[in-house]
């Protein structure tokens, strides 16, 4: 029937919306601090994990270094001296509050 085809539509369209609602605040809900938020807004955490500790062998994990070491790297990254390095493109949407939190946040990480 051509009527429920457009209902089924419109319910994919919103059951869609909703998801992209809920992802979107999900992270403000369960995000513990400004820093850890900021990992799940810039997607950090899909390559370095939320735990600092990360999802492959090819990106270092970041739990256990001190902020300073963290900031001194994300800056070095974000002004591009090593050219086409993957971080670069991560770190230069960074300000430097924003590069605080995230480094602050990393730092509290336990490796284990
Ligand atoms: C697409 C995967 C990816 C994403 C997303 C990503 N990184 Fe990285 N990160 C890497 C890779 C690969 C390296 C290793 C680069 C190097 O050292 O040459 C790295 C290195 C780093 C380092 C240096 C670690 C060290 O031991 O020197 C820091 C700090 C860092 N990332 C922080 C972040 C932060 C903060 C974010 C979010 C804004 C982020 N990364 C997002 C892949 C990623």
């Amino acid at each position: 029937m051509i009527g429920s085809g457009r209902f089924g539509l419109i319910r994919g369209v919103c059951a869609q919306g909703l998801l992209l609602v809920f992802l979107g605040v999900a992270p403000n809900v369960w995000a513990e601090d400004e820093g850890e938020l900021m990992a799940w807004k810039y997607h950090c955490v899909t390559c370095h994990g939320q735990t600092g500790i990360s999802s492959a062998p090819r990106y270092p994990n970041l739990a256990g270094q001190t902020s300073a070491y963290l900031v001194s790297r994300l800056k070095y990254f974000r002004d591009e001296i090593e050219p086409r390095n993957q971080m670069n493109a991560q770190a230069v949407l960074l300000n430097d509050e924003e590069i605080d939190l995230l480094a602050d946040y990393f730092s509290r990480q336990v490796f284990k």
